[in-house]
């Protein structure tokens, strides 16, 4: 028996996203049976208002696959519990009912922390001082901890120890949705199920990376809390820096949670800390020109909804291979890939045949989404003429190999967490090394030694000066908005 109990129940990740996902999962029966969802927030009503509140999210959210009949199934699933976490009470009964719906039977119970970030902490604590995070055979107690993890080093660290201190290291999930999205997870599998992709895998054959996840959606209602995140914060100390260990780290022996984790540790300590003198030339940092006026910003804010960053890995596979992450809001269209770019050949025999062609090396594309596929450029010959080349791709899309929906990243995190999977969630010193490498940036850009983020406007590639960055480097960024 499961149960899988909601904090922040009333909450937009509930409705929009973990109720749907559970819903799909039950659909394609997936879900482990028999399992009890029971929604805790402060709000008070019953399990019926709840269903009812959730039915018409979920017709909202889930899309065309929603029918009454197969709500009314998964809807006798769900329970609600109203309750505060700050009141050690609230967990008493929280408790008690838990017992009751599982009839008092061993039960492998999974907590998920859905609430604003300040509550992670009294949260897990709550449920430690109410006896709740004590395993015993058959009745495991996971914890499940939502983005973000910490503000900076420091305060990731203290929540850690406040987990720490009623929950083992084995029992914490926390969650990075994009280490469920199907594309990132074909990373690996693009790297370690193929043979002919790992040989060249490296330094000798790479000459920088670019890891971009660019969106068109502007801040909207978010300001609060965009505000103090920006953009390091909310994407890159997680997202791209997941994304970048799939793509550079080396093979673990084994698919499992140790075996993977250890490897993505290990790439994120072999990148090479920045100075503060080494941010200003590595960084860039831009804010849509209508950000301002958004409902909640402070009219000189500092805040960057977009930044770039260089940095490089100090391994035998990556020294100097400069690894280029990006990410903005109010982009001319979303999309994230990875772009392997190869060296140049060492030597061109057809560069004389195709006057004003400059050549570009091979390049590698994996669009993690939209359009999710797979691309390799090369060159070929142009027909009917005397040796003159150009670019050219062969494409691989997913839509179009395989049939159904590609599945929202949340159904794959929450099976694998009730099912006790951690190899997708990420561990303390993955959370704390990622923190390491974020915060000096973060401290240059708020230091004031920089100049201001460049207004760029909404619908572009960013600021320009960003461009003007990649050009100091010998480098352009290779820009593509991908075909749907
Ligand atoms: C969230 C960020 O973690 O990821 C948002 O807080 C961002 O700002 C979102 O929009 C992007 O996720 P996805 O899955 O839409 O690429």
């Amino acid at each position: 028996m499961h149960s899988l109990i909601i904090f922040g129940a009333s909450g937009d990740l509930t409705s929009r996203k973990l109720i749907p996902a559970l819903y799909h999962l039950f659909l394609k029966k997936r879900l482990p049976l028999p399992l009890n969802i029971i929604g805790f927030s402060r709000t008070v009503m019953d399990d019926d208002e709840w269903r009812g509140k959730l039915s018409e999210t979920t017709k909202e959210f889930a899309g065309s696959v929603f029918t009454e009949d197969s709500w009314a199934s998964f809807a006798a699933l769900v329970h609600y519990q109203a309750g505060d976490i700050g009141d050690a009470a609230s967990f008493a009964a929280l408790g008690s009912r838990l017992e009751a719906l599982e009839n008092s039977n061993p039960a492998d119970r999974l907590y998920y922390l859905a609430t604003a970030p300040q509550f992670y902490g009294p949260a897990a604590e709550q449920l430690g001082e109410a006896g709740l995070a004590a395993e015993s055979p058959g009745a495991s107690r996971r914890i499940v901890v939502e983005k973000p993890f910490g503000t900076d080093l420091d305060s990731a660290q203290k929540l850690n120890d406040s987990i720490h201190r009623h929950f083992d290291e084995s029992q914490i999930y926390r969650i990075d949705h994009y280490l469920g999205k199907e594309t990132v997870n074909n990373v690996l599998v693009l790297r370690f199920a193929n043979a002919i992709f790992e040989p060249i895998w490296n330094r000798n054959y790479i000459d920088n990376i670019q890891i971009t996840a660019n969106e068109e959606v502007l801040i909207g209602r978010r300001a609060p809390y965009y505000e103090t995140a920006g953009i390091l914060r909310d994407m890159f100390q997680n997202h791209l820096l997941q994304i970048l260990t799939f793509a550079t780290m080396e093979p673990p022996a084994r698919f499992d949670a140790k075996a993977i984790r250890d490897e993505k540790v290990k790439v994120l300590q072999s990148i090479r800390p920045l100075s503060e003198e080494e941010v200003i030339a590595n960084s860039v940092r831009g804010q849509y020109r209508s950000y301002r006026d958004e409902p909640g910003v402070a009219k000189g804010s500092q805040t960057a909804t977009y930044g770039a960053v260089r940095l490089f890995i100090d391994n035998w596979r990556w020294k100097d291979v400069p690894v280029f992450l990006r990410s903005g809001k109010g982009m001319s269209c979303r999309t994230t890939q990875i772009v392997i770019n190869f060296r140049q050949p060492p030597h061109s025999l057809f560069a004389g045949k195709t006057p004003g062609f400059d050549p570009e090396g091979n390049r590698l594309l994996l669009q993690i989404q939209p359009a999710e596929g797979i691309q390799i450029h090369f060159m070929s010959k142009i027909p009917d003429t005397d040796m003159k080349i150009r670019n050219s791709e062969l494409n691989f899309n997913f839509k179009n190999s395989f049939r159904g929906e590609m599945p929202d990243s949340y159904e794959r995190l929450l099976l694998d967490a009730l099912e006790g999977d951690a190899s997708l969630f990420a561990r303390n010193d993955e959370v704390e090394a990622a923190w390491r490498i974020i915060d000096p940036v973060q401290k240059t850009w708020d230091s004031g030694v920089m100049q201001d983020p460049e207004f760029y406007e909404t619908g572009a590639m960013g600021p320009v000066q960003s461009e003007r960055w990649m050009e100091t480097f010998g480098q352009r960024w290779f820009d593509l908005c991908p075909m749907v």
